[in-house]
């Protein structure tokens, strides 16, 4: 997470945002609606939704204050998003500490998230008429189309035939559209142009997709100490990740065999199907795959920016961005 802040640029962006943050906790009754939003909230996590929606704002000649709601909003739906994708995923672990069910319980997890959902709506309200509309619009459809994409990953769980262009859609919904809409909220908030908006939705939808890829490799491959959440847990779920699906593609026959086996097999303990599974995506190559799928995606963002009628220096700074959310380890 340090690796986050060392760049000056990021945070220049995430102190204001981290402060503004402390100042939404809630302190009303019932405890046991509000006290679970202020822990998620309070938990930690990268902030980099509402830190590209602060730059983006500024890049565009905005103020990233007049941001800063925006911003909130993107952030408070991400936090409702990953308790209920905690419930749906059966996860014990988010940044590190107890998953707001697991703490609480599933009723607790289900409605302070409806809480949050609304909440994040909620924020567009300090905004004048036109730029309200606009926020609320995308956000809309932003929300929807994250729902579709959850619903096509737990749909995966139990199919087998999955292919690559199925997952692709099923990230792009799930994932790449907040991060997309997170920088076309910037935009708006600055009176982008239309042409503007929808590059820059564009290049966080590019890298939006290159950072899923690289959590579905985290999620084998992360380094339990410090990733924060459960190490194995999409195959523990049995999650047609891009590891699972480039393993069937590449594999041996006895691979591609062994997996489906390991993947269906009931009575392996999880420990030994996690390490079983890791080394199929190994040795078939599907974790080199994975890197370089998350490269040719941070890659398709940058060829975006060439477009963008902005100075060098601002394309720079998305590029390093983008190159350290390719790098992450967290
Ligand atoms: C986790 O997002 C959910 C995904 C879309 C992969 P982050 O990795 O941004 O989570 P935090 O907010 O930093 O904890
Ligand atoms: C998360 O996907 C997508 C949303 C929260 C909408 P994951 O299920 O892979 O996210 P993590 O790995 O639990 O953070
Ligand atoms: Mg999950
Ligand atoms: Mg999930
Ligand atoms: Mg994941």
């Amino acid at each position: 997470m340090h690796y986050f802040c060392q760049m000056q640029h990021i945070e220049q962006y995430q102190k204001p945002f981290l402060k503004y943050l402390e100042g939404f906790a809630v302190d009303k009754e019932p405890g046991n609606l509000y006290n679970p939003i202020n822990y998620i909230l309070q938990l930690g996590g990268k902030r980099l939704r509402p830190i590209l929606t602060l730059m983006t704002a500024e890049i565009f000649g905005g103020n990233a204050d007049k941001a800063m709601d925006a911003a909130l909003s993107i952030e408070v739906f991400h936090n409702f998003s990953l308790v209920h994708d905690d419930i749906m995923d059966d996860a014990p672990l988010r940044r590190g500490e107890q998953t707001v069910h697991e703490k609480w319980n599933l009723n607790t997890g289900i409605l302070s998230g409806d809480a949050m959902l609304i909440m994040a709506y909620q924020l567009f309200e300090n905004y004048e008429p036109q730029i309200f509309q606009a926020l609320a619009k995308l956000f809309s459809k932003t929300a929807l189309e994250v729902c579709e994409g959850q619903q096509y990953d737990i749909d995966f769980e139990t199919r087998d035939d999955v292919i690559i262009s199925e997952y692709l859609k099923m990230i792009e919904y799930k994932t790449a559209v907040l991060v997309g809409a997170a920088m076309k909220m910037g935009a708006i908030v600055a009176n982008a142009s239309i042409e503007d908006q929808n590059s820059i939705y564009e290049f966080g939808r590019l890298l939006g997709i290159a950072f899923q890829l690289q959590d579905d490799y985290l999620d084998a491959f992360g380094n339990p100490e410090t990733f924060g959440k459960q190490v194995g847990g999409d195959i523990i779920e049995n999650k047609k990740t891009y590891l699972y699906l480039k393993t069937m593609e590449l594999g041996s026959e006895d691979d591609t065999l062994n997996l489906k086996t390991f993947m269906s097999n009931l009575e392996l303990p999880n420990s030994n199907k996690v390490e079983k599974v890791k080394a199929l995506f190994n040795t078939s190559g599907a974790a080199d795959a994975t890197q370089n799928a998350v490269k040719d995606y941070t890659n398709k963002a940058f060829e975006v920016l060439e477009a963008l009628n902005i100075s060098n220096d601002k394309k720079q700074s998305l590029r390093v961005f983008g190159e350290q959310l390719m790098n992450r380890r967290v």
